[in-house]
C-alpha cells in the first residue's frame, strides 16, 4: 500500500511536463517524487532537466537516468517540488530538517513555481513546533550560538548519529532553534537575515505556490492566493 509521502510525490510529478527544468527537492517525501520522475523518464520518455538541491538528490536522479544540471548551468527553473517540515495557513514553511535548506532556498528562489509536498501531520496553525534550522559558517558559530541563547531561542548544534557535528553539503553547520511557536515569522526571518555568520535559515515565507497534502483518504491540493 502507498504511504502518504509516496502519494503526494506521485501527484506532484503530474505537474512536470516535457521540456521543463525542474528543481528536485530533498528528503524522504521528495524521494518519491524523484523516483516517479525517473519512472516517467524511462517509461514515457519524459524530457526534463533536474536541478537537485542536495548531493543525495543528485545521486538519486542520476541513478534513475534523469539529466541533472546545477542552478548555474540553467537559465531558469520552471518548477521546484520539495518537501517541508511544517506549512502554516499562509503557506509559510519551515524547511531544513534534512539539512539541505541552503540549496533548497536558492533553487526555490529562482523557480517560477514552487510546490510543497507534505503529509497532513506537517500542516500547522503556527510555525515553530519543529525546530527552525539555521545554517551558519563554522568560523564564529559559537558566538552566533551564544547570541541565540541570550535571545531565548534555545539553540542546539545539529549532530550526526555518531555524535560528530553535522556538516552540510556546503561545509556549514546547522543550529536548530527550539522556539515552540513563532509569533512573527517575518520579523524573525529579517533578524536572522541580518545576523553575521548566518548563511540562511529554514523559514520559507511568501514562496510556496501550491501545497499538496497527503491524507489517509486521498490527496488535497491547495493553491496560494498570493
Ligand atoms: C530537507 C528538507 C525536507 O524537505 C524536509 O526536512 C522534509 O523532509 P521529509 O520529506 O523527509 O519529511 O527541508 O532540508
Amino acid at each position: 500500500m502507498m504511504n502518504l509521502k509516496q502519494m503526494v510525490g506521485i501527484k506532484a510529478s503530474e505537474y512536470v511536463k516535457d521540456g521543463m527544468i525542474v528543481g528536485l527537492g530533498t528528503g524522504s517525501t521528495a524521494y518519491y517524487m524523484i523516483e516517479e520522475l525517473g519512472r516517467r523518464v524511462k517509461e514515457e520518455n519524459l524530457q526534463i532537466v533536474g536541478v537537485p538541491t542536495s548531493i543525495a538528490s543528485k545521486k538519486q536522479a542520476e541513478g534513475l537516468g534523469i539529466t541533472v544540471k546545477t542552478i548555474d548551468e540553467v537559465d531558469h527553473v520552471d518548477l521546484t517540488i520539495d518537501g517541508a517540515d511544517e506549512i502554516d495557513e499562509n503557506f509559510g514553511g519551515i524547511k531544513g530538517g534534512g539539512a539541505a535548506l541552503l540549496f533548497e532556498k536558492i533553487v526555490a528562489t529562482y523557480s517560477k513555481k514552487i510546490i510543497c509536498i507534505v503529509d497532513e501531520s506537517k500542516m500547522v496553525k503556527n510555525l515553530g513546533a519543529f525546530p527552525l534550522p539555521v545554517e551558519v559558517i563554522p568560523y564564529g558559530c559559537m558566538q552566533v550560538f551564544k547570541k541565540f541563547e541570550a535571545l531565548g531561542y534555545q539553540p542546539t548544534l545539529r549532530k550526526k548519529e555518531d555524535g560528530s557535528t553535522l556538516i552540510t553539503d556546503c561545509g556549514h553547520y546547522i543550529i536548530d532553534l527550539h522556539l515552540e511557536k513563532i509569533e512573527q515569522p517575518e520579523q524573525l526571518a529579517r533578524q536572522l537575515d541580518h545576523t553575521v555568520g548566518v548563511v540562511e535559515h529554514g523559514l520559507f515565507l511568501n514562496m510556496v505556490d501550491t501545497v499538496i497534502i497527503g491524507h489517509e483518504n486521498g490527496v488535497e491540493v491547495l493553491e496560494s492566493q498570493k
